[in-house]
């Protein structure tokens, strides 16, 4: 942690004087300079008033009148971008949605880490496999998963693949949404398909058709629809890693006098990339998008202070979701002297449980994966923990998928170590399949009644 203090003068390029992590290098700077320059004329993923409209919300949610869902991928893949997948990540982020409102009577902000979480921080630069050393995989808009010296080879080319397949993401998430999927008259939101033999079932069902007796209660009496439920949109966000990459989406919009990153709604820096002084923070402190940042373990109260204090100097609402990932063994012991050193500060923040990034682990096996009961065991932990200082937690972060893999282990059907082969997909981080999620969801609108 570095904590120089940062100049009032900011650019989208001013994170370029401090050190910046995990920045992949690449051998031609011609080539890179041709590929930022063509994103940076490129029409923007988002607009600003989406992202205003998402900074209400989470200044609604600071004051515990919203909760905030965020799901989806570790890592997207360019090869995942089809419609198939995309629909099914949306539909478990909207059931999810649903049984969240169900249980905490209180609207949900829909976040995706969708349309653009491309690039992945890494704890080495290199691999070596059979004493062959590459650079290490850091995400399709960085290099390719395979394991040849051509495949690792960081491809400036891939900034503009990543640009438009986050695109094409978007550009389907915003057409199934006009289109009514997430409306709450729509089948998709009660079709459990695969599903419909878990013990999970019924709990759903009769969640939904609680839901559905109070529409058609509303309905029959006022003679109109429910027509703000059915639109809801869906936000998208990313890690802010890759920062030429962000930089070449932020703009300024003249008519609110503001530089946006309109590469996403809302982007978020990530624990290895934190660092007070670091590039990171220096880029993120000057765009006026919400921004999250991911807290570890081993932030201190001076840390968390400092990144307050710099990425919310004027202290305003909606600005800054502090995103903790403790760890469940952590929770205890560190997540109330940081609850207290932000409100020290008077900084306004939204809390998020990340109960996924502090509880991984590998089996005896060596296969990377993470257990149902300590994610668990991580949330009831926030939930009470919060509660009990008198602070809100006001959304939930996890990584996801809508398909059935098997990836993490427990959750109803009781996945074992052993089964962890039978679909395993992911090239980074174990995710929840659809089941483990929507139990979760269950578990947390209980979680958060009696918080
Ligand atoms: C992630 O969200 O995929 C991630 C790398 O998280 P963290 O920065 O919290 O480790
Ligand atoms: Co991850």
């Amino acid at each position: 942690m570095n904590a120089v203090p940062h100049s009032p003068e900011w650019s989208p390029s001013s994170w370029t004087s401090r050190p910046a992590q995990q920045q992949p290098s690449y051998r031609d700077p011609v080539a890179l300079k041709h590929a930022v320059d063509s994103l940076g004329r490129l029409p923007p993923i988002v607009v600003s008033w989406e992202v205003e409209a998402l900074r209400q919300q989470i200044a609604e949610a600071q004051r515990g009148e919203r909760f905030l869902l965020q799901g989806g991928d570790c890592a997207e893949s360019f090869a995942d971008c089809d419609s198939g997948q995309i629909a099914r990540k949306l539909k478990i982020l909207l059931q999810m949605s649903l049984v969240l409102l169900h249980g905490m009577k209180k609207p949900v902000i829909r976040v995706g880490r969708f349309a653009g979480q491309y690039a992945k921080p890494r704890s080495t630069d290199t691999e070596t496999r059979d004493g062959v050393t590459l650079p290490c995989y850091r995400g399709d808009l960085v290099n390719r998963p395979g394991f040849t010296a051509a495949e690792r080879e960081p491809d400036p080319e891939l900034l503009l693949r990543g640009y438009e397949r986050a695109a094409l993401t978007l550009n389907f998430v915003r057409a199934l949404v006009d289109g009514g999927f997430a409306d709450l008259h729509h089948p998709e939101y009660w079709d459990l398909g695969f599903m419909k033999h878990s013990p999970l079932a019924d709990q759903f069902r009769q969640i939904a058709a609680s839901i559905a007796d109070s529409l058609d209660f509303f309905e029959a009496m006022s003679g109109s629809q429910v027509h703000e439920a059915s639109r809801a949109p869906f936000y998208a966000s990313h890690e802010a890693l890759h920062l030429l990459y962000e930089q070449a989406q932020t703009r300024f919009i003249p008519r609110s006098e503001r530089w946006y990153n309109l590469s996403t709604h809302l982007p978020w820096i990530g624990m290895r990339t934190a660092d007070l002084g670091g590039a990171h923070v220096e880029y993120c402190r000057g765009i006026s998008n919400p921004v999250g940042v991911k807290v570890g373990p081993s932030m201190d109260a001076a840390w968390v202070q400092g990144l307050a204090h710099t990425l919310n100097p004027h202290k305003e609402a909606g600005r800054l979701v502090l995103i903790h990932r403790m760890g469940a063994k952590n929770v205890e012991a560190k997540l109330p002297g940081l609850i207290e050193s932000v409100r020290a500060t008077g900084v306004p923040v939204l809390w998020v449980c990340d109960p996924m990034h502090g509880n991984t682990e590998s089996t005896a096996a060596g296969v990377k994966t993470r257990r149902f009961e300590n994610i668990l065991a991580e949330l009831e932990a926030a939930f009470r923990v919060h509660r009990a200082m008198g602070s809100y937690l006001g959304g939930v972060h996890f990584e996801l998928t809508g398909e059935e893999v098997t990836e993490c282990t427990g959750g109803a059907r009781g996945l074992a170590d052993a089964d962890l082969a039978k679909d395993y997909r992911s090239q980074v981080d174990p995710r929840l399949n659809y089941e483990q999620s929507l139990e979760l969801a269950m578990r947390i609108s209980t979680l958060a009644r009696s918080a």
